[in-house]
This record gives structure tokens, sequence and C-alpha cells, in this order.
């Protein structure tokens, strides 16, 4: 009896010896909660929802990683969260993870979501190998949203899959490269993170994948491209019923590469700029549909419609007004939205924001 109480008490002095190795500690601490950022944080996320979204990121991270045991992981003791008034978005060092306090005040949509997706990024870096310092930025960071793109944390703003010019390019686009490549091979990103853990080379993608990270960009891009081109035919053309449709035997589409959206009904062709064909949005779609004379008769008159960014006819009708504000404004919105999308675009070329546009739009046809 004595011997199987020792027994057992022996068991749970080493179980605790093993938790107390093993287990991470979590700390959150709010140094901004005097500010209004500092109050929001407080208010709509929590110091409990972000100690438990730091359990959840780790999780989620190892199993991801495959690193199944703690000799497979970092060592790493205790993670620190800091909400402050600082510069950016968030940055992790040191085992801390800093988010600024003023960009949860200013952040407009769902924070929750933002902030989740924000704090699995920055948990990758904690626990991401480095190749001692030798792997790109790019790929760290690419990494970091391969794993936010995983967890389904995905931001609006982000690029579409086959966008982007380098591989290592750094966040969303790499990400979206690495996603391609782990498709490839089940269990690429675990794979090439492991390898990692001592070094960096460029092999490690041909070890890998059998191909160099090049090839493999090139092969990830002719991808996307075939098959938003193929998503764009369809809605382009296959929307219209038969009484909508015209002459589609004299209408050859052109899907090439250049360097705006570029659309014109000369010997009624349409060319399309391949690059455009990842980011289009449902509205610039049927832009085009309308310009090619393809708009069908069920589509809403100029004029109607809810909100300017209700996509689909709705957009389509208040673009082609623009439009006529400005000629190839519709090319133009395009050519600056490679770059990235802000609201101001409306302001720098049409010296209006897109409200003031949309109710002037309204106005003009009575609404
Ligand atoms: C916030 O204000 C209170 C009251 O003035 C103060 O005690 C606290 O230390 C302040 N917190 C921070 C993080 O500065
Ligand atoms: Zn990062």
């Amino acid at each position: 009896m004595a011997y199987n109480h020792m027994f057992l008490l022996s068991s749970l002095v080493v179980l605790a010896a093993l938790h107390g190795i093993h287990a991470v500690e979590y700390v959150v601490t709010n140094n901004a909660e005097n500010s209004t950022g500092g109050v929001r944080f407080n208010n709509d996320i929590g110091i409990e929802y972000s100690r438990q979204t730091l359990v959840s990121a780790t999780e989620f991270i190892w199993r991801l990683f495959q690193q199944n045991t703690p000799a497979d992981r970092k060592d790493v003791q205790r993670v620190t969260l800091i909400i402050e008034n600082t510069d950016g978005i968030a940055y992790a060092e040191n085992d801390e993870i800093h988010v600024n306090a003023n960009y949860i005040k200013e952040y407009s949509g769902d924070l929750k979501g933002e902030f989740t997706g924000v704090l699995y990024h920055e948990m990758t870096h904690i626990w991401q190998w480095n190749g001692n310092g030798q792997t790109p930025g790019g790929l760290i960071e690419g990494i970091a949203d391969f794993v936010r793109l995983k967890a389904n944390y995905i931001p609006s703003h982000w690029v579409q899959p086959g966008q982007g010019d380098r591989w290592d390019q750094g966040y969303d686009v790499t990400a979206r490269f690495l996603d391609y490549c782990n498709s490839l091979r089940n269990g690429f990103v675990a794979e090439l993170n492991k390898k990692m853990r001592s070094g960096y080379s460029a092999d490690f993608f041909v070890e890998l994948l059998r191909n160099n990270v090049d090839q493999l960009w090139t092969d990830y891009k002719a991808k996307e491209t075939l098959t938003s081109a193929t998503d764009f035919i369809w809605r382009i053309f296959q929307r219209n019923t038969e009484a909508d449709r015209k002459d589609m035997q004299k209408m050859t589409l052109i899907i090439e590469n250049g360097n705006s959206i570029a659309f014109t009904s000369l010997n009624n062709e349409i060319h399309v700029n391949a690059n455009y064909l990842g980011s289009y949005s449902e509205g610039i779609a049927d832009f085009v549909r309308l310009r090619a004379d393809l708009a069908p008769s069920h589509w809403v008159q100029p004029g109607q419609g809810d909100r300017w960014d209700q996509g689909y006819d709705v957009t389509a009708r208040f673009l082609d007004y623009c439009n006529s504000l400005r000629n190839g404004l519709v090319a133009e919105l395009d050519q600056k939205m490679r770059r990235g999308y802000s609201a101001d675009l409306f302001v720098e070329l049409l010296g209006k924001t897109v409200d003031q546009l949309w109710s002037d739009y309204k106005a003009q046809y009575g609404n």
C-alpha cells in the first residue's frame, strides 16, 4: 500500500515537473489602458480573450508545423503580449508581441477578427525557425501570413491568388504562393520550416518539390491566370440569357499581359489584362460587359441601387458614370489598385470622395 502510494506520488511529481517544463506561460499587459485605443481594447477584445488566442494560436502553429514534441519546438517559456501606443500595427521581438493601441483605435471593420489574425501572424514569428538568420525576410513574413491564411483570418485587403511580382515579396503575396506549394505537397510549409532550423538554402524548394523556386513561381502565376481567365470569361459571357445575347460569334476576348485593364470593342475584340484578373471586382467585370454592349435586360437602370460598392450592375453603372467624368478613369483606377486600394483614389482622380460622386450620380438620375 505504502509502495503504491509512493508510486502514485512520484508519478504526480514527474507529471507536474513535465508540465512545468513544457507549459508556456502567457502574459497580457495593456500599457495603454488610459488611451482611446487601450480602452477600446478592453471593451472590444479584452485581456482574457487575448490570452486564450495566444494559447490557441500556439497550438495551431505547432500542429501546422508538425511540431508534436517539445524537442521539435523552440525553447520558449513565456510569451508576453503588450498593448501600447506605438507605430505600425504589431511586431514580435524577444518572445514579446507588441500591438499598437492606435491601430486598435483606428481600425474599422471586424476588430476582433483582425486582432486575432495579427496575433496568429506575430505568434508565428515566435515559433518559426529563421535559418539561423539566413532565411529571406519575405519568406519569414510569408510563412507568418500563411499561418493566418490557414487559420482563416484573411483580411479583405489581401491580394488574390496569383497576384504579386516576386515569390519572396512577403506577406500575403508569399503566403498565397506557399499555399500553392503546399497544395503540391501536403505539409510542404512544415517541412520547409523544419529544414530552416539550422540554415537556409533555396535548394530546399528543389529538395521538397523537385523544382526551383523561380520555376514554381512561374507555374503558380500561369495556373492562377488560367483559373481567373476561365472564371472571367464565364462571368462576362455565360450570364447572358439567350434573349440578351448579342452576336457572340464575332466577339473575341483576349486575355493578355498589359498595363491597364484595356478593354476595347475595336474589331469586336475585348482585351483584358491578365494581371488584373485575380483582383477584379464584380462591378468592374460588369463594366467590361457594359462597354462591350453585353448588358443583359435584367440589369438595373442607370441611377439605381443603394450603395456604390454594391457590385455587379449597380457598381458597373456607377463606374460608367465616373468614366464619363474622366475618360479612362476605370483603367487608371485599375493601375493604381495594383499598388493597393484606398478610397482616396477617387479623390485623386476625380477630385471628390466616392460618397459625393455617388450622391451626384443619384441626383443626376433624380434618385
Ligand atoms: C492609468 O491611469 C491611472 C489613474 O491615473 C493610473 O493609476 C494608471 O497607472 C494609468 N495606467 C497606465 C498604464 O499608465
Ligand atoms: Zn511579421
